[in-house]
């Protein structure tokens, strides 16, 4: 199973997709972990890629359609992938259809979620992260049962994005807006696409992800 998840900055996509690889094992290709991984260790991507993420725009197709290459090479055949976040422009999307022809894989599902533009400000500047393990929050509507305490590893460090505040998220909504959006018609065309209520509860949006895959 190969699955897109589509949608705006903070629709829910690393949310979903950490639930996805717990539930059902699969793997999450999310590009900007990868190139926030890149940036932290600071190799030639990273150095590339840190301004243009601060500014909220998008790094070039090559940069990330090579790492999704190199990920999916390094996967065993039976794991199914979720890409998070990738693609995100045409260029990409047609690479993408390359790159799994390459692995010998083929799209299942694209799977948007639908999410209130009005609300994503707050979550996305309510997100924070464990500095250990990278389990995701939020300040009110996903808080760790013991304030101050990772659920997932214990870890009482704790970590937001720089690219999470109110300026850079409305460029990096403008960038969703203007190139990735458009890349909906062609999965349309393709009959793969299938729209979820990113504004249900979490768990709500995780059976109804789990509904789609069944
Ligand atoms: P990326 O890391 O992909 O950021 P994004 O697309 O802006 O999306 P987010 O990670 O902000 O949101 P999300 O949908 O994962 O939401 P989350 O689950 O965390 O990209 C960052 C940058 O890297 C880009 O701007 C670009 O520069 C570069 N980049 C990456 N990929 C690229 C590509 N392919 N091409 C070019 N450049 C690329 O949830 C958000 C918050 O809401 C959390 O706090 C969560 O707890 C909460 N929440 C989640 N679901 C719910 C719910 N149902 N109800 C209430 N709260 C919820
Ligand atoms: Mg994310």
């Amino acid at each position: 199973m190969n699955i897109i998840l589509l949608g705006p900055p903070g629709a829910g996509k690393g949310t979903q997709s950490a639930g996805l690889v717990e539930r059902h094992g699969m793997r999450q290709l999310s590009t900007g972990d990868m190139l926030r991984a890149a940036v932290k260790a600071e190799t030639p991507v990273g150095l590339e890629a840190k301004a243009v993420m601060d500014r909220g725009e998008l790094v070039s197709d090559a940069i990330v359609s090579a790492l999704i290459d190199d990920n999916l090479a390094a996967m065993d055949a039976q794991t199914g992938a979720i890409f998070d976040g990738y693609p995100r422009t045409a260029a990409q999307a047609d690479d993408l259809d390359r790159i799994l022809a390459r692995h010998g894989r083929s799209l299942d599902h694209v799977i948007e979620l639908e999410v209130d533009v009005d609300a994503l400000v707050e979550r996305i500047t309510g997100r924070f992260s464990c500095a250990n393990c990278g389990a995701l929050y939020h300040d009110t509507a996903n808080p760790p049962a013991k304030p101050g305490v990772c659920d997932t590893c214990g870890s009482t460090e704790f970590k937001r994005r720089p690219d999470d505040n109110e300026e850079t998220v409305r460029t990096r909504m403008e960038e969703y807006r203007a190139k990735t959006a458009p890349i909906l018609p062609g999965y349309e065309a393709r009959g793969i696409v299938t729209r979820v209520d990113g504004m249900a509860s979490i768990d709500d949006v995780a059976g109804a992800i789990d509904a789609i895959l069944a």
